[in-house]
């Protein structure tokens, strides 16, 4: 009952309950977590190297995507280090500033990838729709711009929902209901209003995401349009090749995101959630550097020559 005392009683530190109490399979979420950080924190590395190093990929389309990779790196790191230490130690409690500066990253990290990948559609969109002008529109300054703007805005954005979380009280009860920080589990356990807040959070959120993903369904809608256009089969093919990987992706993410935020919370529905959000938080980013670069041909003869160069490096080091 005096845990319930408002006010004068704040509690500074939250349980993230993970996955449950589920003693005898702590060590093997684990290891599966583990080695799903390790192979994407590499995957998305090497893609972001190769694209800074290799001359033939400094093109708008390349640098969107050693962008995304740079995102999804840090997307990984801000979620599933902190669920590994948990895991391993069994420490569930975390404090409240440590996080909501978790659901800052994260958040801010979403905002940029929507944005990101509505670059992308757009840059394919003036590749495909508009070919003859796309070298002049898609210069390399305004593909910077583009980059840079999505981050900024990214981090910008969330900084507001952040100023107002940080003046949230919290009473108990304590526990989180996921494995990292999210909005509604967090706002829930607060014993403040939370009335600016929330009408904050939906305005930005439907700012952020609402947006960048009409202007991507748009430039996917004209793109077909486009592609259905073309008279041959074979030219048909082509220019869908070179924006089918990117559709796959979009369509995930805004998939798993749309279920897992739109989804009435209730009880059962709540575990369904959870996976959903282990998807778009750890999936996504270990899959999307395979679908997006890694059966891409540019991409595979870059590695190759890359790795050419290591082995020629390596013999003249033993030398
Ligand atoms: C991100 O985009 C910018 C500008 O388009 C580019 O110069 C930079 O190399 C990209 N970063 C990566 C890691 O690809």
């Amino acid at each position: 009952m005096e845990n319930r005392d408002r006010g004068n009683q704040s509690v500074t530190e939250l349980i993230l309950l993970g996955f449950g109490n589920l003693p005898e399979l702590q060590t093997l979420l684990f290891l599966v977590f583990l080695v799903i950080y390790i192979v994407t924190m590499a995957r998305n590395i090497l893609i972001a190297a190769l694209v800074v190093a290799d001359q033939h990929l400094h093109t708008p389309m390349y640098f969107f995507l050693g962008n995304l990779s740079c995102l999804e790196t840090c997307y990984s790191s801000t979620v599933l280090p902190r669920m590994l230490a948990s895991l391993l130690t069994g420490d569930r409690t975390i404090s409240v500033s440590i996080c909501i500066t978790q659901f800052y990253f994260f958040s801010a990290l979403v905002a940029t990838e929507c944005f990101l990948l509505s670059m992308m559609s757009y840059d394919r969109y003036l590749a495909i729709c508009k070919p003859l002008h796309y070298a002049v529109l898609m210069n390399d300054r305004f593909c910077l711009q583009l980059t840079v703007g999505s981050w900024i805005t990214g981090f910008l954005a969330m900084i507001i929902i952040i100023i107002l979380m940080s003046q949230l009280i919290f009473c108990g009860p304590t526990e989180i209901n996921s494995f990292f920080c999210d909005f509604i589990p967090v706002i829930k356990l607060s014993c403040s209003d939370l009335h600016v807040l929330k009408v904050v959070a939906f305005i930005c959120s439907s700012v952020f995401s609402v947006i960048p993903f009409i202007l991507t369904l748009t430039s996917y809608m004209c793109i077909i349009i486009t592609i259905l256009r073309i008279p041959s089969t074979t030219g048909k093919q082509k220019a869908f090749s070179t924006c089918s990987s990117h559709l796959i992706v979009v369509t995930i993410y805004y998939g798993t995101l749309i279920i897992a935020y739109m989804l009435p919370k209730t009880d059962t529905l709540r575990n369904l959630n959870k996976i959903f959000s282990v998807f778009y938080t750890v999936v996504t980013p270990l899959l999307n550097p395979l679908i997006y670069s890694l059966r891409n041909k540019e991409v595979k003869e870059a590695l190759r020559k890359a790795l050419g160069k290591c082995v020629a490096f390596a013999r003249i080091m033993e030398m």
